[in-house]
């Protein structure tokens, strides 16, 4: 236990924290896979695994740990202790400053190793930070209020890391699955007249109340 015991010491934390993030945020991504396959095919085999997904997820992943474990080394130095009022600072501080700077890394950073411009992650930023900083704030506080009162200045960040394993695949979902990017597709392909037709949304109600 010994050995396991230096990972989280000293410098060798930072690593420990940036590549427990980068492969929690790995994981999270080949979970939501897994649920899109299922999904859409009704079997995992059917559907072809994205590799280079979840390989910009382990970098993007990766290179939050790093900012991961600056932010809450900082943060439990700050604000030492487990008062009811410290711990809540520190959940308002993470609400309001890690909150949107994970958000604005993660699409960024996802959007430039996919080739997108920064134009079009920005504009990608204003469609969906909303719903992602309403998720961040309804998941998040009760997380780490947990984490804050309970759990050991060196293991914060793996203890966030655990958590976003949930949160992950819900952020992968938002990523890939969430807004205009199935449209975009069929409409490259050509098939743009058909394509509201097809969405289930607006046929199913229509279709129902014809039947009844
Ligand atoms: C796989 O993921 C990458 C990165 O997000 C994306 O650019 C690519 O279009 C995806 N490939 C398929 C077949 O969906």
């Amino acid at each position: 236990m010994a050995g396991f015991a230096q990972l989280f010491r000293g410098r060798l934390l930072l690593l420990t924290n940036t590549l427990a993030s980068g492969t929690m945020m790995a994981i999270g991504d080949a979970l939501e896979q897994g649920r899109e396959a299922y999904v859409h095919c009704g079997t995992l085999e059917e559907h072809q695994y994205n590799w280079s997904r979840t390989r910009n997820m382990l970098t993007v992943g990766c290179f939050q740990g790093s900012f991961a474990h600056a932010w809450y080394s900082w943060l439990d130095r700050q604000l030492p202790g487990k008062s009811v009022r410290t711990v809540a600072r520190k959940v308002s501080l993470d609400c309001i400053v890690a909150s949107p700077f994970f958000i604005t890394t993660y699409i960024l950073g996802l959007g430039t190793l996919d080739r997108q411009s920064f134009g079009e992650s920005w504009k990608e930023i204003k469609q969906k930070f909303l719903t992602y900083i309403l998720a961040d704030w309804l998941f998040w506080p009760p997380v780490q209020t947990v984490n804050f009162l309970f759990v050991p200045a060196k293991f914060r960040v793996l203890g966030v890391c655990l958590s976003t394993i949930i949160f992950d695949t819900f952020l992968s979902y938002l990523k890939y699955q969430y807004g205009e990017k199935q449209p975009e597709k069929l409409q490259q392909a050509g098939i743009e007249e058909t394509t509201k037709e097809i969405l289930p949304s607006s046929t199913m109600s229509s279709e129902s109340k014809q039947e009844m």
